[in-house]
């Protein structure tokens, strides 16, 4: 089982500190959502934030969801800056964009993983299974963290599982929680992603000893 969290609700003027306070209480792995304001409704980060992140902590991985239909400026300019793991979302490029991105990410030792919003049929999955090292699963509308987890995402997990033969990860995001968690995992979920319930309660190590107890 991984953590790991989304930084996006992190007060920007305190990513660094919250980010230490995580690792120390054991997370290897951050979750940098990268919105354009077209893909989604939001803005958020941009690739220089990656290279800040990989600069203070070389030793944590920097998993970078991108939400952007500018894949051709985007996916370079953030595995220059040190991306670890990128995650690609299925509606935002036609389908031979998407597979020259993933054997670019390969080529460049990047890990790969593709993303689903919660109304995209799992078996879409079924032409890139041989390029991928994760799959998300988006268990709200990608835009905004502090979202309600989407009840009919359990069956959607369910059914990446038995599509991926338990091969490849199964990673949630979205209104990830200490009851939302143990459903996820009940469903066959193994990496978890989870921004306000870490970050927003003033309490980070206390909440992530608390979803790692529901994960053990
Ligand atoms: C939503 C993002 C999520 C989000 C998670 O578009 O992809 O990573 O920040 O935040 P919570 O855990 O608050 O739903
Ligand atoms: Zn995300």
């Amino acid at each position: 089982m991984l953590i790991a969290p989304s930084i996006l609700n992190i007060d920007n003027l305190k990513l660094s500190e919250s980010i230490k306070i995580a690792a120390k209480a054991g997370i290897t792995r951050f979750h940098i959502d990268i919105m354009d304001g077209h893909f989604v409704p939001n803005l958020s980060f941009g690739p220089q934030l990656v290279a800040d992140f990989k600069r203070d902590f070389p030793q944590l991985e920097a998993e970078v969801h991108l939400m952007s239909n500018n894949p051709d400026d985007m996916v370079p300019a953030f595995v220059k800056e040190g991306a670890d793991v990128m995650l690609l979302h299925y509606e935002s490029m036609p389908e031979d964009k998407l597979n020259y991105w993933l054997d670019y990410l390969k080529h460049h030792q990047v890990k790969t993983g593709m993303v689903l919003n919660p109304d995209t049929p799992i078996e879409v999955l079924t032409k890139y299974m041989s390029m991928l090292d994760q799959v998300l699963l988006m268990t709200v509308y990608p835009g905004f963290g502090g979202q309600k987890f989407i009840p009919e995402s359990t069956q959607r997990i369910n059914q990446a599982v038995n599509l991926l033969q338990n091969k490849i990860p199964v990673e949630v995001d979205g209104g990830i929680n200490a009851e939302t968690a143990k459903i996820a995992r009940k469903a066959g979920a193994s990496i978890f992603v989870a921004g306000s319930y870490i970050f927003c309660q003033n309490n980070i190590a206390g909440q992530i000893n608390e979803l790692n107890g529901v994960l053990r």
